[in-house]
């Protein structure tokens, strides 16, 4: 049977993006780091924790997820009686590319007396392999749970794991992967426009090096800056993540000024995430048109990595908007 290929452009694919919402019973979520116009037409915006909680609540027949696979991957899990699309199915993510479930089943393997503490940004074989999903609204909550005297491996993001070493004087074994978005932005730049800006305060996301969270006043999840920047001194904020959620900041803000920390380059540019970017308003019509490309996990893998994520559910509740994992 042959598809109709004209496709809609303008108002026209908006109207046809909310005309297919409603016929297939479906909810757009998005993250923070999607492109303004995405957002905008989103059922609900939110940061990694707040998204899994929506997909595992929501009563829709289908979740598009405008985010990258393993979000989508989550909302899979908690949800499987629901169809979950992804406008691209190569929207992936640095941190997950880093941590193969081979290597990190040999790494929990080589540590049988540590816990596996895992940041959500993995596949869901790793998820399945770890004891507790976190993410960087919900790792204070959760570590803070976990007896001192416990061990804990913690992966792929070593600059979280770090970030919490050092806040909570623990001494995580660190996988070594970093998010490539946050691991671009110049130590030296900042410093620079802190200078052209004095007093501003800098909001770092802790995906970031610590060499860019010495100079933050406030460092926390995408939902936790966007907090910061409604109750932070003054009226200028430098924002260390990646620059797309600046877009919630000048809706909710239109008085205060936001200014995205540079690269290497001097702009913000560079720190736009390569995989975020991948999904576009054309994707999502076509996804919600042909309800593919489709998330499919096998069942046994799924109950395995749920474990996990519910722990993370479980422990992190009452944590849901705050997203605050403070200040060394
Ligand atoms: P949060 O939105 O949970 O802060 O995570 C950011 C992120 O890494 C998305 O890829
Ligand atoms: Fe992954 Fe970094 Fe992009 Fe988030 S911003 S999806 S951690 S590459």
């Amino acid at each position: 049977m042959s598809i109709e290929t004209k496709n809609p452009t303008g108002t026209e694919l908006r109207a046809e993006i909310d005309r297919l919402r409603k016929e297939r019973n479906a909810v757009i979520l998005a993250h923070y780091y999607q492109k303004p116009e995405l957002q905008d037409l989103a059922d609900f915006v939110g940061d990694s924790l707040e998204l899994s909680r929506k997909a595992a609540d929501t009563d829709a027949d289908v979740i598009a997820f405008c985010g990258v696979k393993f979000m989508a991957d989550t909302a899979k899990i908690l949800s499987p009686e629901k169809i979950v699309v992804l406008p691209d199915m190569d929207a992936g993510c640095s941190l997950e590319d880093s941590c193969p479930p081979q290597k990190f089943k040999a790494f929990r393997e080589a540590h049988p007396d540590h816990v596996a503490l895992t940041y959500i940004n993995c596949s869901t074989e790793v998820k399945a392999l770890s004891d507790i999903i976190v993410t960087s609204s919900s790792a204070e909550t959760i570590i803070s749970q976990i007896p001192k005297d416990q061990p804990i491996i913690f992966g792929p993001d070593r600059h979280l794991g770090g970030y919490l070493n050092r806040k909570f004087g623990r001494d995580m074994l660190l996988w070594p992967g970093v998010c490539i978005v946050h691991e671009a932005f110049s130590e030296k730049e900042l410093l620079k426009l802190k200078a052209q800006n004095p007093g501003a305060p800098v909001a770092a996301h802790p995906e970031c090096p610590p060499t860019i969270i010495d100079h933050a006043d406030y460092v926390g999840s995408t939902s936790g800056i966007l907090n910061y920047a409604k109750t932070m001194p003054g009226d200028t904020l430098i924002v260390a993540t990646e620059p797309h959620i600046i877009h919630q900041m000048e809706k909710a803000l239109p008085m205060k000024r936001f200014i995205g920390a540079p690269g290497a380059d001097g702009n913000c540019n560079c720190n736009i995430c390569p995989y975020m970017a991948l999904n576009t308003m054309e994707k999502l019509y076509a996804c919600l048109r042909d309800l593919e490309p489709r998330i499919e996990i096998e069942e046994g893998l799924r109950l395995k990595a749920k474990q996990s994520l519910d722990r993370m559910l479980e422990m992190a509740s009452g944590t849901v908007g705050k997203g605050d994992l403070g200040r060394i």
